[in-house]
């Protein structure tokens, strides 16, 4: 897979009308169809919203893959709350994994991490495994890494392009088959900055993702 990847992480927004009206925006892709060569688009929307997100990407013929931001630690059974891995194969192809928003405010660990890594495995979901600097523990399997820095989170103030290089180089030279994105507040402006770097495969938005145009301009300037 040598294409730029360019996942959007929608995190804990949107009702279905703000879905809807957020897809329907985002159909203007197709014309901009030549823009899509060699870039793999996925959107990762909240759990509720991954069934209509994928059942529209089918019905329009949209050229997107649908990813979930999170995934239970556990296999299916008793544990009220949470959406499985085999759940959610239904629904999406990939799987957010280690975000610092979940390791910092739902005390996500190293182990629970790689149970959720095993489990995505296990069942054909493919992980982005987040880590927030050169030292995070990756799990065994993992091939898609995205490299996003905490104080880059939505604070407009995103890492140099050559400090990512760094970070994703130093990375790879672990694994060179590893996929590295870059992300933290990533926009239609900087996005190429990124994406130009020879050890930087893609970039993963949030914030900017949100907005359907800024988005479409993101993919098409990246
Ligand atoms: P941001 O978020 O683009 O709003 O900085 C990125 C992320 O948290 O995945």
């Amino acid at each position: 897979m040598n294409n730029v990847l360019i996942v959007a992480n929608l995190k804990s927004y949107k009702t279905k009308i703000e879905a809807k009206e957020w897809l329907d925006a985002f159909v203007k892709i197709k014309e901009t169809e030549n823009s899509l060569n060699d870039k793999e688009i996925i959107i990762c929307p909240p759990f509720q919203l991954l069934f209509m997100f994928g059942s529209y990407a089918k019905d329009k013929l949209l050229p997107i893959k649908i990813g979930a931001q999170n995934v239970s630690p556990f296999d299916e059974g008793a544990y009220t709350g949470e959406v499985n891995a085999k759940q959610i194969k239904d629904f999406a192809d990939f799987v957010l994994i280690g975000h610092s928003e979940r390791r910092n405010n739902f005390g996500e660990t190293d182990d629970m991490l790689s149970k959720k890594t095993t489990l995505s495995l296990k069942y054909g979901l493919i992980p982005i495994f987040l880590v927030q600097g050169k030292d995070n523990l990756i799990p065994q399997g993992v091939e898609i890494i995205a490299y996003e820095p905490v104080f880059a989170i939505g604070s407009g103030n995103p890492d140099t392009p050559e400090n990512a290089d760094q970070v994703a180089s130093f990375i790879k030279s672990e694994n060179d088959t590893y996929k590295i994105l870059y992300g933290g507040s990533v926009t239609s402006e900087n996005v190429k900055n990124f994406t130009k770097m020879p050890n930087v495969d893609g970039v993963l938005v949030g914030g900017a993702s949100l907005n359907p145009e800024e988005f479409i301009k993101i993919i098409y300037n990246a």
